[in-house]
């Protein structure tokens, strides 16, 4: 088996320390990497602790006579399986979302033909800051892989969200994104990849009722920002979602699990791409498209706030709470019920406490879907175990008991399954 390969790209910030751990990791489990540095990136780590780690040449400058007669930077952007990113700043961000390259590093993640990982770290402000934030979504939308950064103590004596993940975390969504079948990434499809696609497909045992389809799920909440440190969300865990999306993958589907911040482990042979906002959301179902059947879980904020503020809100010490403006965000179920690209079959969940089917009736009309799974949630089924449904469609409502959420994920994949097949008949 060939080995698998990966361009590591260290920006610079003081996470930089880390991707020392991450190369020996790799190594380790027998992946190669080719690291490059930017200049900025060499005030944390120095090439040679890299070179050693890499056991290879470590890269620095585009403008290397030497180096581009021995490997030019095409070549030196396409020998990989993977670009990773990691640590990215807010600066590389900035500059992979508007196709810079003034660098040798921006100049290969603008050349690659590969699948690409960013793995975001920098002070929890500029995390949030809108720039940072437009750019995530523009990132997503061009196919770009982001990992979520991890909430706690900054370098800086700030706290919040922005620190690079652990190295082991970061190694795990490498090896994840190694094992797709390389048609399953939007960035890939290149012809030069057939051979790698067998190679690098993955040993999942499926029960082949979807295979050849795409399935693209949405699961969890979405966090709309307050201001740095605070944001609305919802108590959705994003199990049934996550379950869904394991299910089409054992049913053989190239699964696409677009997924809100949620703790939950990315199920075998899943696509999986994390965000956090309704917008992003919306803007990483759209990428994913076309897709045989949409299963919208998410259960999305409904509004945002108008302005997130730059730095955290303050008491004013008169007793009344800041106002909050909140506008509407977008309805990713509704908008892909009207899209141009709208799937085959498009599925939306109902969180409902009261007058459940009828409710769920209106929402299909309204959002132009064609069934909706209607839940009771005015029990413990937002993290919990079990699931009560109906599913409702234009032919009347079918009504299944209490279950484990893996089953109701089974049958429902089941009935996809099924319905697709119809409709291709
Ligand atoms: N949904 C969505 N985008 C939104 C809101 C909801 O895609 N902005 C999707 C959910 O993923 C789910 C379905 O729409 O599949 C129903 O969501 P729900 O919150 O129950 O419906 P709402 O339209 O928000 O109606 P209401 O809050 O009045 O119940």
């Amino acid at each position: 088996m060939t080995q698998q390969r990966v361009l590591l790209i260290v920006s610079g910030g003081i996470a930089a320390y880390k991707a020392l751990e991450l190369v020996r990791i790799l190594r380790k489990r027998g992946v190669a990497v080719r690291a490059v540095l930017t200049e900025s990136a060499q005030q944390f780590v120095t090439p040679l602790s890299l070179g050693v780690l890499t056991e290879d040449q470590v890269f620095t400058h585009l403008f290397d006579l030497k180096d581009e007669q021995e490997i030019g930077h095409i070549q030196l952007s396409r020998q990989a399986d993977l670009v990773v990113v990691a640590p990215a700043t807010a600066n590389i961000l900035a500059k992979m979302a508007n196709g810079i390259a003034d660098d040798l590093a921006t100049t290969l993640l603008l050349a690659t033909d590969k699948p690409v990982l960013a793995v975001p770290a920098m002070n929890v402000r500029m995390w949030h800051h809108k720039a940072t934030q437009r750019n995530l979504e523009r990132l997503h939308a061009d196919g770009v892989h982001v990992m979520t950064p991890d909430d706690g103590a900054m370098a800086c004596g700030e706290y919040g969200k922005g620190r690079l993940p652990e190295p082991e975390a970061i190694a795990l969504e490498i090896e994840r994104l190694l094992a797709l079948p390389r048609g399953a990434d939007p960035l890939a499809g290149q012809p030069d990849f057939a051979s790698d696609a067998q190679r690098l497909s993955t040993s999942l045992e499926t029960n082949g009722s979807l295979q050849g389809r795409h399935i693209l799920i949405t699961a969890g909440p979405t966090h709309e920002p307050i201001d740095p440190v605070r944001y609305i969300a919802n108590r959705s865990s994003g199990k049934q979602g996550f379950a869904i999306a394991a299910a089409a993958a054992r049913a053989g589907a190239r699964v696409t699990l677009v997924a809100g911040p949620v703790h939950l482990p990315t199920p075998a042979g899943v696509d999986r791409v994390d965000v956090e906002t309704a917008r992003q959301m919306l803007a990483a179902v759209e990428a994913a498209l076309p897709a045989d059947a949409a299963i919208m879980v998410a259960a999305v904020a409904d509004w945002r706030t108008a302005d997130a503020a730059d730095q955290k809100l303050k008491k004013d010490g008169s007793g009344q709470p800041a106002p909050l403006a909140l506008v509407e965000n977008p309805d990713i179920l509704a908008t892909l019920g009207r899209h141009a690209q709208r799937p085959a079959l498009l599925v939306g969940f109902a969180a409902e406490t009261q007058q459940i089917a009828a409710h769920a009736r209106a929402k299909l009309a309204k959002k132009g879907a064609d069934w909706i799974v209607a839940n009771d949630v005015s029990g413990d089924v937002m993290g919990g175990d079990a699931n009560a449904v109906q599913i409702v469609t234009a032919a009347g409502i079918e009504s299944w008991p209490s279950l484990p959420k893996g089953e109701v994920a089974d049958k429902l994949i089941e009935k996809v399954a099924h319905a697709l097949s119809a409709l291709v008949d």
